[in-house]
């Protein structure tokens, strides 16, 4: 079987995943087979625990209920207290690619190797009130660093412009002391977030609300999402203090 993980991934290149947190739960399959044709590059599957983040969302029943409607990779993002406790079975639902957070309990080295010993690939998340200084003695160890730019819990959150210069420094840190390690953002992705974020240096963006909401239809979403950097109003806008 073919390497479906987020490592077999250039970290240079610009991937959108949609979040199925905003997908029309009554038809996932159906949404999953839309957004694969509209040019998504992975799905990205949010656990919730209702511990961790004082919200539930589903279980690994769901991911491998739609696991059969596409082969893209599923990047799931626990957001769950004990990862320990549950990722193996996310693992045999169907997951490629699994992210724990650093605020987590447990061994975070140990988990993190764990996962990749299951044939994941494996990501460290934080949330925005956690330092940056508490992901990076994992670099080494880790495929993928996932910077939250929403308080974790919700989609349909505006984009917090503050964790850029941490999407930047993380950026600094992984050239300069050459990780092969994705730097992806997760919450509040729109087309104008998206390009200060591309600008900051993130390659792998998450869009729940901006894809599967988009009036103007899913293509144009993600077709607008991955577009380099622009300087139209909005945009603009953002970048003023
Ligand atoms: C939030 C989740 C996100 C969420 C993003 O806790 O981790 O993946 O689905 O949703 P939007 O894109 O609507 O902010
Ligand atoms: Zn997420």
């Amino acid at each position: 079987m073919s390497d479906r993980t987020l490592r077999s991934l250039s970290t240079k290149s610009i991937y959108i995943a949609p979040s199925l947190l905003a997908a029309d739960f009554a038809s996932l399959g159906p949404q999953v087979e839309a957004a694969e044709a509209a040019g998504a590059d992975f799905f990205h599957l949010d656990i919730m625990d209702g511990h961790f983040v004082p919200n539930l969302s589903f279980g690994a029943g769901v991911v491998r209920a739609v696991r059969s409607y596409t082969d893209l990779p599923f990047d799931v993002h626990l957001m769950i207290s004990d990862p320990d406790a549950y990722f193996a079975s996310f693992v045999t639902a169907g997951a490629d690619h699994i992210t724990i957070h650093v605020e987590s309990q447990g061994d975070t080295a140990a988990t993190l190797q764990t996962i990749r010993d299951h044939g994941c690939s494996a990501g460290l998340s934080l949330k925005p009130g956690t330092a940056l200084d508490a992901v990076l003695p994992f670099l080494d160890i880790v495929d993928l660093v996932l910077v939250m730019t929403v308080e974790p819990g919700f989609g349909g959150q505006a984009f917090m412009t503050d964790m850029l210069p941490r999407i930047q420094a993380l950026r600094d840190v992984i050239d300069r002391d050459g990780h092969a390690v994705h730097v992806q953002v997760d919450g509040g992705i729109t087309a104008a977030t998206a390009a200060l974020a591309r600008d900051a240096g993130a390659r792998m963006l998450v869009a729940g609300t901006s894809v599967f909401k988009a009036p103007e239809g899913m293509q144009a979403a993600i077709r607008s999402l991955r577009a380099p950097a622009t300087t139209n109003g909005d945009t603009q806008a953002l970048r003023s203090p």
